[in-house]
């Protein structure tokens, strides 16, 4: 794992948006894996202004999203579906994406055909991960195992609670979601972390430096060989070194 630390959140971006250029560059037709929350928004803005700048063609990338709700339909405007239409594929010239269905009439079958897709474009190349306060990654939260395949999970307590800034009330959010697990994570080839903000320290610091433990998700990356945490100085302020 290389950690890097950033004065502020708009470096971490473009030090992100560099590492994918890198990856887009250097295979036209890459498999990238993508996130939603708050952490990849700047990043998705450089891209786009890459795109823009005619730096970057997107017309043979492929991408596959980490999870969605459980209930909520593509035009919802809380779905990551609809966030990432509006955070980015509307604004580049994609045409292969890809996120787990919400809604689908039998979502086990769906966790199911999601790590088929992801198997049948190749495996993912690049893994665009945020970080939870409580060290989850994709919606794999804190649990006595692992989850190794894309599954249905439980949103923690913590995380309906950080998660209810995007909906009028608490009871709004939905409770569960459907996620890559962990194993479909650590298959990919390379994986780049971003977190900013105190928020984030503990996780960071439990990550980097605690035990490698189901209890905090993240630190199972430290086992993969290719992995880059890029930090501002706020999420990095608790790390020893
Ligand atoms: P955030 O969420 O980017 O909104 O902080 C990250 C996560 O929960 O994985």
């Amino acid at each position: 794992m290389i950690v890097h630390v950033f004065e502020n959140a708009a470096q971490v971006a473009r030090a992100a948006a560099a590492l994918f250029t890198a990856q887009i560059l250097k295979k036209p037709d890459s498999v990238l894996g993508l996130a939603t929350g708050s952490t990849p928004i700047d990043t998705y803005q450089e891209l786009i202004r890459l795109h823009k700048d005619g730096i970057l063609d997107f017309s043979r990338v492929t991408t596959f999203n980490l999870d969605e709700y459980v209930g909520l339909p593509a035009d919802h405007e809380q779905s990551y579906d609809y966030f990432m239409r509006q955070q980015l594929f509307s604004h580049i010239n994609i045409k292969s994406t890809h996120l787990p269905s919400g809604i689908a009439p039998d979502m086990t079958q769906e966790c199911r055909d999601y790590e088929e897709l992801i198997k049948q474009a190749g495996g993912i190349d690049l893994q665009l991960l945020g970080i939870g306060n409580n060290g989850h990654i994709g919606f794999n939260e804190p649990a006595d195992a692992f989850p190794y395949n894309t599954n249905i999970t439980s949103l923690a307590d913590s995380t309906i609670k950080a998660n209810r800034r995007f909906f009028t009330s608490e009871d709004e959010v939905p409770k569960t979601a459907i996620s890559m697990g962990i194993g479909t994570i650590m298959e990919a080839r390379s994986i780049l972390l971003l977190a900013m903000g105190e928020g984030k320290a503990d996780a960071i610091l439990q990550m980097v430096e605690g035990p490698i433990t189901p209890r905090l998700p993240a630190s199972i990356l430290r086992s993969h060989p290719s992995v880059t945490v890029l930090l501002d100085k706020a999420a990095a302020s608790k790390l020893s070194c």
